[in-house]
């Protein structure tokens, strides 16, 4: 039965106050916000991100992804770094994200530096905002100011992120309106797609395009023939799935080689090509940041810093290890182990 106007009038005001008292009021994010309770943590973060980056190129993207996985699922609050429990699923096991999402370990490194250097201060999330434009500078990107003040989920949700998380055949309509539903623009995703610029991605992500464009049987007829050559050899229909290469033709150099693909038909995912192949008013944008750098590096990091504007309203923490909350038995070296411990 439908309530009475009066009635759901009432329920409105009851689910505020409800939602008043375990809600904070969204934090007011700026730069600088640690440099009087942690001075220097961003060249903490820095130099640990240069560290990773001489171990291994590709972690430095891998690290920077997580931004946009964090930041797209109720805002920017490292709720993608925690572990699943045997009550709450992980967003690491998401879609998305399993076997794909990578360099965990080097935010456990970025947190230890920082922890080491100031203790129960800094956030995960925050950290995750550093190290992403660390990234992006480290390979050759612009550099922009970082506003910080974020505090860390106290859960995570597979759930969230499955509903949310764009797939690598992604039009770009629906891209647009995805981007569009967070506030972000049609230059911000276009931009922000320039990440691409630098990591890898896997044969899994691209194999309906190169066998079976939407139920087609065919390829995506958008992609050059030299190129689609060389990705039907890098990932034939019977190999390795898990086997990666570079979305760009510079893919540990950040620069705007990825519009210049996109431009001669060689974009890696669907999701990348349809910018130029499908829509009027991404092309566009899609071919001047081919031209013109500087014009990628300034969207680029305006959009980022937009992303990072997204928050999680609700009160959160400043985690003392980015994979579990506070106040969490002591992490296990595998789930196996830790259902084991639940049997006794
Ligand atoms: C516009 C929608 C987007 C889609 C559909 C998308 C999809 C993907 C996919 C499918 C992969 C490869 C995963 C794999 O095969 O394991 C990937 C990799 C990556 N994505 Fe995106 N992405 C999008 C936007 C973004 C944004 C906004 C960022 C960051 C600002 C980003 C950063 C990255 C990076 C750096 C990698 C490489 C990671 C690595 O090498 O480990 N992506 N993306
Ligand atoms: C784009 O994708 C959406 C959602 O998958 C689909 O409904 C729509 O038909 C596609 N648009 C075009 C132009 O292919
Ligand atoms: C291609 O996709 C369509 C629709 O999803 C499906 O019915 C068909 O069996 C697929 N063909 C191949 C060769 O996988
Ligand atoms: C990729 O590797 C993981 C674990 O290493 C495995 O579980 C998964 O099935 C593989 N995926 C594909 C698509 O081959």
């Amino acid at each position: 039965m439908p309530l009475p106007r009066f009635g759901r009038l009432l329920l409105a005001v009851a689910a505020c106050l409800a939602c008043a008292l375990a809600d904070a009021a969204p934090k007011e994010l700026k730069v600088g916000y640690y440099a009087k309770t942690c001075p220097g943590a961003e060249y903490v973060v820095r130099e640990a991100m240069a560290r990773a980056l001489k171990r291994e190129a590709r972690s430095v993207a891998s690290v920077m992804r997580l931004q946009f996985h964090d930041c797209f699922v109720n805002g920017c609050d490292g709720s993608v770094l925690m572990d699943a429990t045997p009550t709450m699923p992980g967003e690491k096991e998401a879609l998305s994200n399993i076997n794909s999402l990578r360099s965990f370990e080097v935010v456990d490194q970025v947190k230890a530096a920082v922890e080491d250097h100031c203790p129960g201060v800094v956030s995960c999330a925050d950290i995750i905002i550093m190290a992403s434009r660390d990234a992006v500078v480290l390979t050759g990107g612009p550099h922009w100011d970082v506003k910080l003040g974020r505090e860390d989920s106290l859960t995570a949700s597979q759930e969230d992120s499955d509903n949310i998380m764009p797939s690598p055949r992604a039009n770009a309509t629906a891209l647009i309106r995805l981007f569009a539903g967070l506030g972000l623009s049609v230059l911000d995703l276009v931009a922000l797609s320039g990440s691409h610029s630098i990591g890898e991605a896997r044969c899994f992500s691209i194999m309906f395009r190169l066998y079976n464009q939407s139920g087609s049987g065919r390829p995506d007829p958008h992609l050059d023939p030299a190129f689609r050559t060389t990705l039907d050899a890098l990932c034939p229909l019977t190999g390795d799935q898990n086997v990666s290469a570079g979305m760009d033709a510079t893919p540990v150099v950040f620069d705007n080689q990825y519009f210049k693909d996109l431009v001669a038909l060689r974009g890696f995912l669907n999701s990348d090509q349809t910018l130029f192949s499908d829509n009027p008013f991404t092309r566009a944008m899609v071919e001047r940041f081919s031209r013109d750098q500087d014009a990628f590096f300034r969207a680029f990091a305006d959009g980022m810093v937009k992303m990072g504007d997204l928050q999680n309203p609700r009160k959160g923490e400043i985690r003392a290890n980015c994979r579990v909350r506070n106040g969490s038995p002591p992490p296990l070296k595998n789930h196996a182990a830790h259902f084991r411990l639940l049997d006794f």
